[in-house]
């Protein structure tokens, strides 16, 4: 053997294996798939490797996906290394979902190798005209106790449309049905759900279909977040007390139940006799605030809490607690002795100013008097040299 056929049977040998580490293309994945596992919501998409690639046990291959309703530009972007993913999506339209191959490191020479996309449409079923579906869903947890959502028929359904609710979260195994419908003359406009039934920071899917003699109906679906529905109870028990005479001390309960008291905020509103409302919010914490008045007339004041943006990003206010006034004439507490100390005060004051000006007013006439005696004497002096006649005068009143 020579040197040539020695080298050549070495390329032999080495060359698969020189250039099996290095890819310069890569395929898109295959049988890209996305089912509905019928929670009103999440959608599992799986897809498989590309062929070229299930050789390559060294490369590092990702999966790069893209995905969005399919008239919205705010689509999502995940790179994962399985082969598959789940989200939560908005079956209310179709669902575009793209995905590539990319593959670095030990497989290719330098940067990062992508394979072209490949994309798939999901359309959820659509049945029915999109005017027998419900309209103005509002969903109010209130004070975390119960849920009611209610909501009004389709412009155009037909008049014996009965509209049904499913609804699904995480803690639930299977789609459940509403079990407390709200109804309005017969007619179904609502649901009541127990606090057993609720979830927070999760998402709480529902879907609202339903029946009719004279069609399909449409259904629709929506994705909540049950602490950013939450209304509290209004604050219990609101007192106020005249502190000082422009000081109004507030104090009151925060509302009784499973809203934690620093989740809460608060809006005081008040107002004098004559004038409108004025409001203050308090973000923080608190159960009293004082408040300075500027005039002394009647005052009102009436508070409502909501929960603050520590506990969720968003939430309804109470309704207001019921209006709490300072009594116009007290006949007892705190209020009637400050208003008696004021008086005394003032007596004290007209007292004192009295005897001042009384202390004056004798202090001149003493002057003047005295001033008039000198000049008397004077006078006598100059026309009477005989001294003894003088007579001494004396202010009697000093
Ligand atoms: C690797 O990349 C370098 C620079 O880009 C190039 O010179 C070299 O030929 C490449 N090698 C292979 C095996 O592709
Ligand atoms: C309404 O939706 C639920 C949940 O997806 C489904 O089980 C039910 O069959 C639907 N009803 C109708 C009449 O389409
Ligand atoms: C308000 O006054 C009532 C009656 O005096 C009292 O029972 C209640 O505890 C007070 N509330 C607060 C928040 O202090």
């Amino acid at each position: 053997m020579d040197l040539n056929s020695i080298a050549a049977f070495l390329a032999i040998i080495l060359w698969p294996t020189a250039t099996s580490g290095m890819l310069t293309s890569v395929d898109p994945p295959t049988n890209l798939q996305v089912t509905d596992p019928g929670h009103l919501g999440p959608l599992h998409i799986r897809w498989k490797a590309p062929l070229s690639l299930i050789s390559k046990e060294l490369c590092v291959v990702r999966y790069m996906l893209n995905y969005c309703n399919v008239d919205s530009t705010n689509c999502k972007r995940v790179i994962t290394r399985q082969l598959e993913y789940t989200d939560g999506f908005n079956l209310n339209k179709g669902i575009s979902v793209k995905i590539q191959t990319l593959v670095k490191e030990q497989c290719i020479n330098g940067t990062e190798l992508h394979s072209n996309w490949v994309e798939t449409v999901y359309w959820p079923p659509m049945q029915g005209h999109a005017g027998s579906k419900i309209v103005d869903l509002q969903c109010i947890v209130y004070n975390l106790e119960y849920m009611d959502c209610i909501w009004q028929n389709g412009m155009s359904a037909p008049h014996d449309i009965n509209y049904t609710l499913y609804y699904w979260h995480e803690n639930l195994e299977q789609t459940m049905e509403c079990n407390n419908y709200i109804k309005n003359q017969g007619s179904v406009v609502g649901c009541h759900f127990h606090s057993d039934d609720l979830i927070e920071f999760s998402d709480f899917n529902i879907c609202i279909n339903g029946t009719s003699e004279m069609g399909l109906v449409r259904a629709v679906y929506y994705t909540l977040q049950l602490q950013d529905l939450v209304k509290a109870a209004a604050p219990d028990q609101v007192n106020l007390t005249l502190s000082r005479t422009d000081t109004i001390y507030i104090q009151w309960k925060p509302p009784a139940g499973k809203i934690k008291p620093h989740c809460l905020e608060y809006e005081v509103q008040f107002r004098g006799k004559y004038s409108d409302w004025e409001s203050r919010v308090i973000t923080e914490e608190a159960t009293s605030i004082f408040l300075n008045v500027t005039a002394k007339s009647l005052y009102c004041v009436r508070l409502r809490a909501a929960v603050n943006i520590f506990c969720a990003d968003d939430s309804f206010w109470s309704d207001w607690s019921s209006v709490q006034c300072l009594a116009e004439h007290p006949d007892g507490g705190d209020d009637v002795i400050i208003k008696l100390n004021v008086l005394a005060e003032l007596i004290v004051l007209i007292v004192l100013a009295s005897i001042t000006l009384a202390l004056c007013l004798s202090t001149l006439y003493c002057w003047v008097r005295w001033k008039s005696s000198i000049a008397k004497k004077k006078l006598n002096m100059l026309l009477n040299e005989d001294a003894k006649n003088i007579k001494k005068s004396k202010c009697f009143d000093c």
